[in-house]
């Protein structure tokens, strides 16, 4: 578990390839934070760790995502930011996805439907993005979790 810490775009990296260390199957990362705090961008080097074969682009649109990495390990990147109801998230296999404990699942704007993840705490991690006032170059990032 870490302490908030405030990063430049590469300290996030080095956040991400700390987290990355200690995923394995069935891990579930938490996003949280504004439109545009660094979500993705997250996400994208942790793929890079990950050594995803596939490009990490944003799922807003589509829900999901899924990346193939090499050592086998899947990658389902959500996004909650347009799910209208938890019958959106069935109908897309979320629980199904859930209940596999198979690859990362990582989700953006998790907050939407925290109510979710709560039987699932045991392997989850909880990561906070935030604005820094008068800095649009840095963020705060706070990781919480079993790390
Ligand atoms: N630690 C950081 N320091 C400075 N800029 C950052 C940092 N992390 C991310 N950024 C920049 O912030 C911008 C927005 O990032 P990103 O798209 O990842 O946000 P997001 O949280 O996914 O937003 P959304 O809620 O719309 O999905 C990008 O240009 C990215 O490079
Ligand atoms: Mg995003």
């Amino acid at each position: 578990m870490y302490d908030s810490t405030i990063c430049s775009i590469e300290d996030t990296n080095q956040i991400a390839l700390k987290v990355s260390e200690k995923i394995r199957e069935g891990t579930i990362l938490l996003l949280n934070g504004d439109l545009g705090s660094g979500k993705t961008q997250f996400v994208r080097f942790l793929g890079n760790h990950l050594e995803s074969v596939d490009t990490i682009s944003s799922p807003t649109f589509l829900i999901l995502n899924i990346y193939e990495c090499k050592e086998k390990l899947k990658i389902y990147h959500f996004d909650f930011y347009r799910v209208k109801d938890v019958q959106e998230l069935e109908d897309i296999g979320f629980f199904e996805i859930l209940n596999d404990e198979e690859g990362l699942i990582v989700v953006e704007w998790a907050e939407r439907y925290q109510e979710v993840f709560t039987k699932f705490k045991n392997r989850t991690i909880d990561i906070y993005f935030n604005f820094i006032k008068d800095n649009i170059d840095c963020r705060e990032i706070l990781v919480k979790g079993n790390l």
